[in-house]
């Protein structure tokens, strides 16, 4: 394949980028945002090459492809770290349920829910899942999100966990295998599911999956089993996930932290204890407000992480029960609104720190030389505007690899 054009997108009103160069940021590092007035992006071979004010911009050996940004403004590419990406159907029945009172367990225990998933995932087979998580992913870069971590989970056989793996990694996205997700119908129980899972599913998912992921939580997999699971995980080769304290505190912080988790996702029930433990951790918690929302559930304590010194990132958790919506820029909103975070540590949450769970902090979620060109051009005279403007057409323009990726 021949190597992408050099771009130059000159004349960008605000071009803004989470600073320094390590990663995950947390204290008042997580809110240094670098803002630059009047600036331009140089990108070659699908990478940045030289970044700076239009005032400091000389003149060009290169033929390059021009992209006029003025009254536009420049941030890096969202990074989705927490999606259920494969999956088939929806679950539009159970969200009217819900709107009249029916509360997520209860849908979850009577075999709805994940489990209703599962059956329409089963029934639509491998094609029919490449072509439902490529047009999910058409969705998520109309949002903004160029890089995207995408989970199983609605397989739970082994092959559609695995074809969910392929769909994902031949969508361009990062595939997280979370096997345990929930006990399928053909297991008498949890223990019985993990060890046909371990011992027919994991040996293939690890060819695909970069990391595992479980839902610890009451009704699904248990602190033992959880531990059972990720070890074996691990012991393959994968990065660890958790789904913790999204209902309820069952010791998945501990466990993140003992098994050196990459993340814990959801913590809408984490108190202080669990504040405290995570904090001190290189753990990253990993927040999904939309999912809070969604249930009608209680938000999670972002302020007392942060402010404690905890490793944040922001997440969708796309998935078509509890979070049915893709859109980051919404996320940040919601990130602004509801959990105290300003819209500088809301930007840096959604992208570099984010590609620090998915193991891509060096080349993703800044805007700096030598990172993968990949950000998105926002219709507005203030890089805040997506955080700001609730629900708006955004007219975003997201660039990839150095390449314009919509058109
Ligand atoms: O992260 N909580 C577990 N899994 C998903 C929901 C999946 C579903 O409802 O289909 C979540 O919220
Ligand atoms: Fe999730």
């Amino acid at each position: 394949m021949s190597a992408p054009p050099a771009l130059l997108v000159r004349d960008i009103a605000q071009l803004a980028t989470p600073s320094g160069s390590t990663a995950p940021l947390r204290g008042a590092d997580l809110g240094a945002v670098v803002v630059v007035a009047n600036a331009f992006i140089l990108c070659s071979g699908g990478r940045i090459d030289r970044v700076g004010r239009m005032a400091d911009l000389e003149p060009l050996a290169q033929d390059v492809e021009e992209l006029d940004a003025r009254g536009r403004c420049v941030l890096p590419g969202l990074v989705d770290c927490h999606t259920h990406a494969a999956f088939a159907g929806d679950r539009v029945e159970e969200f009217a349920l819900r709107a009249s009172g029916a509360s997520y367990e209860e849908l979850h225990a009577a075999g709805g829910g994940i489990l209703s998933t599962v059956r329409a995932t089963r029934a639509l087979g491998e094609d029919g899942l490449k072509t439902a998580v490529d047009r999910h992913r058409t969705w998520m870069l109309g949002a903004g999100t160029t890089t995207f971590e995408g989970k199983s989970g609605y397989g739970l056989d082994r092959d559609i966990e695995v074809a969910s793996l392929r769909a994902i990694r031949d969508a361009g996205g990062v595939p997280t295998w979370l096997g345990a997700h929930a006990v399928p119908p053909e297991f008498s129980d949890a223990d019985r599911y993990l060890d046909f899972a371990l011992a027919d599913v994991l040996p293939q998912a690890a060819q695909i999956a970069e990391a595992a992921d479980v839902f610890l939580e009451r009704g699904a997999f248990d602190a033992r089993q959880a531990r059972r699971y990720l070890t074996a995980c691990r012991d393959a080769g994968l990065a660890l996930r958790l789904h913790g304290d999204q209902f309820t505190e069952q010791g998945a912080i501990p466990l993140a932290i003992e098994l050196g988790a990459r993340s814990v996702d959801h913590l809408e029930a984490t108190r202080v204890e669990g504040i405290r433990a995570l904090a001190a951790s290189d753990v990253v918690g990993v927040l999904l407000p939309v999912s809070a929302l969604f249930l009608g559930r209680p938000m999670p304590p972002a302020r007392g992480l942060i402010d404690a010194g905890a490793a944040v990132a922001l997440a969708t958790d796309f998935n078509p029960g509890s979070a049915f919506c893709e859109s980051l820029p919404l996320v940040c909103s919601l990130a602004c609104m509801q959990l105290q975070m300003s819209p500088a540590e809301a930007l840096t949450a959604a992208t570099v720190n984010a590609a620090h769970v998915l193991g891509r902090a060096d080349r993703k979620g800044r805007i700096a030389c030598g990172y993968d060109a990949d950000f998105v051009l926002v219709d507005a005279p203030d890089w805040r505007y997506p955080a700001y403007h609730l629900g708006a057409d955004l007219g975003l323009e997201p660039i990839v690899g150095g390449e314009r990726a919509l058109r």
